[in-house]
């Protein structure tokens, strides 16, 4: 960013009839504030607040719309003028795109910050006692409204501005014919001398980096103590590395980072290499322990046939946009949603569904906190009916749509290879698993007074995925009632008889 608007040192005046710079110098500024909000957000005490919350939408929506959108902006009006051989339509619609889309993007990040920490906070607010000050998760939607319709006013203000820009772009080019003009570009050939790969590569500035990087990898590895004796050393060979570096760089002699910016393929693999450290150091510990080592794995069994049926609805619904089934070892999330997340409680979840957005609450303990299946069956057809103030859209349809229990063994069959230990037997007697389980929440919601639930529909699938979440244990079986009637049907899910 600070490389960006140097760039434009001495140049500020042209800022102000120039819609293209206008639009680069905003669109850098966007980045940066974008890009240093991120290891902001990185810090767990901020992350712990604003995970989950619309803070992190107004911060990608910094980034997507202040800086590629605009950065690209200004490249259509860079370029088109110049590929049709015309002056820009008109000047004044593209700086008012700038300024409407602007004052949008503003509207939009500002509504999301303090939706976002309206939010965090007040899921996290307990009154003197240790309880939820606001219990309802409604509650604290409902507080946010304002700014969500603040955000709709920016959001459809950004969009103005983009089409009058198609506008202006598209009168530009009318009538133009394509030109194939002659520009001189100036090629300075000398100014990056050419060296070895090698003398880049063990350059000062990579060689203190590992130096840095070794000493900051053993603060992760020593205890306490010995740790911060690492990690005083790593900033202190930093520091005096960089000074050091800096002075003996020699005037007149082109700079490394100049050295290495010429060579493409080497800064590409250089910079995939950083940018990739991160990534290892997160990926490896989740390949190499075993969820199975982690939780007794005896004791836990996948989704019984018609959950594996619920799941997909779930899934294909996108109810994950909206909920996450991951929760955080506070206390606050603790008291809202029920016991902190384990590896075990998604070993068996091909796609996981930790979600990145609460929308709507945590539903991973949903079988637990919930367990009523008429309230899911009226709340899934008319959420407000049942939540006054829900924004979750209702999902009437299900309740009517058929699913075809035929499908189920192919599916646990997939999941199989994937890992998930189901027998042959269970994928076998998945069709009469799934109807017996179908039955008997179609029998429990007819005694609580749904005359209209049928056994076969998405909407019992779904509610039996929903009963299952955060039961990792072995899998209830079937109603007694149900099972008397159907003997020929196993309880698929619980092998191991007597194992509760
Ligand atoms: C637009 C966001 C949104 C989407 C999409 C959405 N929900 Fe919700 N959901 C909410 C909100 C907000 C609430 C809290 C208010 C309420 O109870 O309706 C909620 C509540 C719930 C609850 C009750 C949680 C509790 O308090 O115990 C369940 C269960 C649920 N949703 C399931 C689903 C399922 C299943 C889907 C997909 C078919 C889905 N939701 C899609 C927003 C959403």
């Amino acid at each position: 960013m600070i490389n960006g608007l140097f760039t434009l040192r001495g140049a500020w005046d042209k800022l102000r009839e120039d819609p293209v710079l206008k639009f680069f110098a905003a669109g850098v500024t966007f980045y940066g504030m974008a890009t240093f909000e991120g290891p902001l957000l990185s810090i767990k005490s901020v992350s712990a607040l604003a995970h989950y919350t619309d803070w992190i939408i107004g911060h990608v929506h910094s980034g997507a719309l202040g800086w590629n959108g605009f950065m690209a902006a200004g490249m259509f009006y860079f370029l088109v003028p110049k590929l049709y051989g015309r002056k820009l339509y008109s000047p004044r619609l593209a700086n008012m795109h700038f300024y409407v889309g602007t004052f949008g993007i503003i509207l939009y990040m500002a509504s999301m910050w303090v939706a976002g920490i309206t939010q965090g906070l007040m899921w996290r607010a307990t009154n003197a006692d240790g309880s939820l000050t606001y219990e309802s998760f409604v509650e604290t939607l409902l507080a946010l409204q304002p700014m969500y319709w603040t955000r709709l006013v920016g959001g459809t203000l950004y969009l103005v501005g983009m089409i009058v820009m198609l506008y202006n772009l598209l009168m530009t080019a009318r009538g133009a014919r394509a030109t194939d003009g002659v520009v001189d570009v100036v090629v300075e050939r000398d100014l990056v001398p050419a060296v070895p790969w090698r003398t880049i590569v063990l350059g000062k500035p990579v060689v203190l980096t590992l130096v840095v990087g070794v000493l900051v990898g053993a603060t992760a590895v020593v205890n306490g103590y010995a740790g911060t004796l690492f990690a005083l050393t790593a900033v202190t060979v930093a520091t005096l590395g960089a000074v050091g570096a800096s002075f003996a760089q020699e005037d007149g002699k082109t700079s490394w980072h100049r050295l290495l910016e010429g060579r493409a393929l080497l800064f590409t693999a250089l910079t995939a290499i950083a940018v990739l450290i991160g990534g290892i150091c997160e990926l490896i510990p989740v390949l190499t322990i075993k969820p199975a080592e982690v939780a007794n794995a005896s004791d836990i069994q996948p989704y019984r046939a018609l959950e594996v049926e619920g799941r997909d609805v779930y899934l294909r619904e996108g109810c994950y946009t909206c909920h996450s089934q991951m929760i955080r070892p506070m206390v606050h999330e603790t008291k809202r949603y029920g016991d902190v997340s384990t590896m075990a409680d998604s070993m068996y979840d091909h796609p996981f569904q930790w979600g990145s957005k609460r929308t709507g609450p945590d539903l991973s303990r949903e079988g637990i906190r919930n367990p009523s299946v008429l309230w899911h069956y009226q709340h899934m057809r008319d959420p407000r009916a049942v939540s006054p103030g829900s924004n979750m859209p209702p999902y009437e349809h299900m309740a009517t749509s058929r699913v075809d229990f035929a499908d189920i063994p192919a599916k646990m069959r997939a999941l199989r290879s994937v890992g998930v230990p189901y027998t042959a037997a269970q994928i076998h007697e998945a069709q009469a698993d799934a109807q017996a389980q179908a039955d008997g929440i179609v029998a429990e919601l007819k005694a609580a007074g749904a005359g209209d639930a049928q056994p076969d529909t998405q909407l019992v699938a779904l509610i039996s995925y929903l009963m299952r979440l955060g039961k990792v244990g072995p899998a209830p079986k079937p109603a007694p009632a149900v099972a008397a009637s159907k003997p020929e049907v196993a309880p698929v899910g619980a092998p191991h008889e007597g194992g509760h």
